[in-house]
């Protein structure tokens, strides 16, 4: 199948799926403080993740690029990301690497918006000068390496073959000029895959759980004979931010994304060790069905509510969730209690 046409089928059925599943937030609470000695209008949004200095944790994370009608989409993520400013990522760039005539479907995030925070995207399968020509192409300041093995095994053309993902990892880690993060695209990270990338040189993770956007779902949706008994495969965003805090170290910066619904959400993520919180399937839905300025006023709620329990909670800024006392209760309790996580 041709990829602009599948790109085009990709947002179509993420819209049209669930748009959200369990990501294990509901099992994870507060304690709550009642004398938290702060003020709303003082708390920080402010983060650091790796090296980039980031004036919020909300990412808009990689979506689309690659069919000249994705043009106007990325357009549109652009303009948020510069009004608000969100460090983004773009969809992957394979298609334009190997088609350049849909290069500009890309390029169109750095036009609108010249001094933000932009990651290029490639899949595991790139090689280091496809990584390369990835960054140039948007001048970007990182590089982010999808994992999304489960969807290309279901996706009636995708990729059968996994093998030396480790290996070419690691050699555009090391050969790239640009910080490398390496993000799965929904079904979430064991502590092993979290063990490996980082023993690959891999600084920054995004462990990318279920709860949001499913792409067993969506490309179910594309098979003649789906395979729905993979559609809840995977570990969950708050498992995953679990199963990478067993192999934390400081040299190491964690994405939250899979199913981020508000601002609670958020702070639950960055609470559990995340730098930074992604943010996909609701971006795409908002700008595909309401105009610019409500997306705009979205990001204001997201990040209203993520300073209502800042403040509640008495964290001036955001390392200071860190510092919070989580309650897990539920499914997610009694997963992390099999996996050996206290
Ligand atoms: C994605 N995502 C994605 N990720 C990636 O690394 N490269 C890609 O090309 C794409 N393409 C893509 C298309 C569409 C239509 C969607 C909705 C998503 C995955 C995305 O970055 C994110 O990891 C997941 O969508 C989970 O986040 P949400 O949607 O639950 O917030």
């Amino acid at each position: 199948m041709d990829r602009s046409v599948r790109k085009i089928e990709h947002i179509k059925h993420a819209l049209t799926t669930n748009q959200f599943g369990v990501n294990g937030f509901d099992d994870v609470s507060f304690l709550p403080n009642s004398l938290p000695n702060t003020s709303f209008h003082h708390v920080s949004l402010q983060t650091e993740m790796g090296k980039f200095h980031l004036s919020s944790p909300i990412l808009i994370n990689a979506m689309t690029g690659g069919a000249k009608q994705t043009t106007e989409t990325n357009r549109k993520l652009a303009v948020i990301a510069r009004e608000k400013g969100l460090a983004m990522a773009v969809g992957s760039q394979m298609a334009a690497l190997k088609d350049p005539s849909v290069s500009e479907s890309y390029r169109v995030v750095r036009v609108e918006n010249p001094r933000g925070i932009l990651f290029a995207n490639v899949g595991a399968e790139a090689t280091v000068d496809q990584a390369k020509a990835a960054v140039d192409m948007l001048e970007a300041d990182g590089l982010q390496i999808h994992l999304n093995v489960m969807q290309e095994l279901l996706m009636p053309e995708g990729d059968r073959d996994f093998r030396g993902y480790v290996d070419r990892i690691q050699s555009i880690s090391e050969q790239v000029d640009v910080p490398v993060m390496v993000k799965e695209v929904g079904f979430g990270m064991a502590r092993n895959t979290v063990l490996e990338l980082i023993q690959a040189g891999v600084s920054l993770i995004d462990v990318g759980g279920r709860g949001g956007t499913n792409f067993a779902k969506v490309e179910n949706l594309r098979r003649s004979s789906p395979l729905t008994m993979f559609e809840e495969w995977g570990l969950t965003t708050v498992e995953s931010l679990l199963e990478a805090s067993c192999v934390r170290t400081s040299d190491v910066a964690y994405v939250a994304t899979g199913g981020i619904r508000h601002g609670l959400d958020v702070a639950k993520a960055l609470a559990m060790g995340a730098s930074a919180v992604g943010i996909a399937g609701a971006m795409l839905r908002c700008v595909q069905s309401q105009p610019l300025d409500d997306c705009l006023r979205a990001v204001d709620g997201w990040q209203h509510q993520l300073r209502v329990a800042m403040t509640a909670l008495g964290a001036h800024k955001i390392a200071d969730l860190r510092e919070q006392s989580l309650f897990i209760t539920g499914a997610t309790a009694e997963r992390a209690r099999l996996r050996g996580i206290a």
